[in-house]
């Protein structure tokens, strides 16, 4: 089955409390990963038609690429053990309901500047909700952390119904993609354990590559002003 990510038999292994049969327990999660892997591919072809468009218009492609990813069956109990969801499997209806991130999309544009025109031109479309937005490039993570974090809501048509179903998406320039990565690196290395010291080099960086960001831009702006053809946007 091209949709089949989470197996019930792991599953029942992890958490032996299902109150279902092992069919009902693979036909529950077979429709959860179908419903978010469904709306992660409508939102990459959205945004990579998006994409095209503006190319096709301004000659000039924002998105330098996008990955995305279905949580881990392991991850999303374990989060919704963190949300204080109780009994997490038999209860799936709550934890899709409360955990916004299952379907992740990161996408990665060249400048600071690309991620407004991204995010911009995504939520206007009028058959997408906004649910949330977390600014993390106006207000900085305290780690130096930046990305613009916006979960919505994006309808998927199935044989009898429609289903709004939440994606978490990741809009970073290069830059703040590439601090990112590391930093995520270093600190899955050291099980999650930096010093003070290694924190505060690496926040030290991000403002460095924030700095990098900012010229890039200025530079970008300078390359640009002779050219009509990007005069427009
Ligand atoms: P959760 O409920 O745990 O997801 O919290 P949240 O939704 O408030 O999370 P947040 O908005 O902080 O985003 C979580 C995601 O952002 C993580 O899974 C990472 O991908 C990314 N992220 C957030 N902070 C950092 C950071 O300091 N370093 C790195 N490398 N990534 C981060
Ligand atoms: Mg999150």
């Amino acid at each position: 089955m091209g949709f089949r990510y989470y197996y019930a038999d792991r599953i029942r292994e992890m958490m032996p409390e299902f109150r279902g049969t092992d069919e009902e327990l693979q036909s529950a999660i077979d429709d959860v990963s179908l419903l978010y892997k469904s709306a992660i591919r409508e939102v990459e072809t959205r945004l990579s038609i998006l994409s095209d468009d503006f190319d096709k218009k301004h000659s000039y492609m924002p998105i330098h690429h996008v990955q995305s990813r279905l949580k881990t069956f392991e991850s999303l109990m374990e989060k919704a053990g963190r949300y204080g969801i109780e009994d997490p499997l038999n209860n799936l209806d709550t934890v899709m309901r409360e955990i916004l991130d299952i379907a992740g999309i990161r996408v990665v544009c060249n400048y600071e500047e690309d991620i407004a025109t991204m995010s911009r031109l995504l939520l206007s479309q009028e058959d997408i909700e906004m649910i949330r937005v977390r600014d993390y490039c106006d207000k900085p993570k305290e780690s130096g952390y930046r990305s613009v974090h916006v979960v919505i809501a994006v309808p998927v048509y199935l044989v009898n119904k429609r289903k709004m179903v939440p994606v978490e998406i990741q809009f970073r320039s290069v830059m703040m993609d590439a601090w990112a990565s590391l930093e995520h690196e270093l600190r899955y290395k050291n099980k999650g354990e930096l010093t003070p010291d290694i924190t505060n080099y690496l926040k030290t960086c991000a403002e460095t590559l924030h700095k990098v960001d900012e010229q890039m831009s200025r530079v970008r702006h300078e390359v640009l002003k002779n050219d009509s053809k990007y005069s427009d946007y």
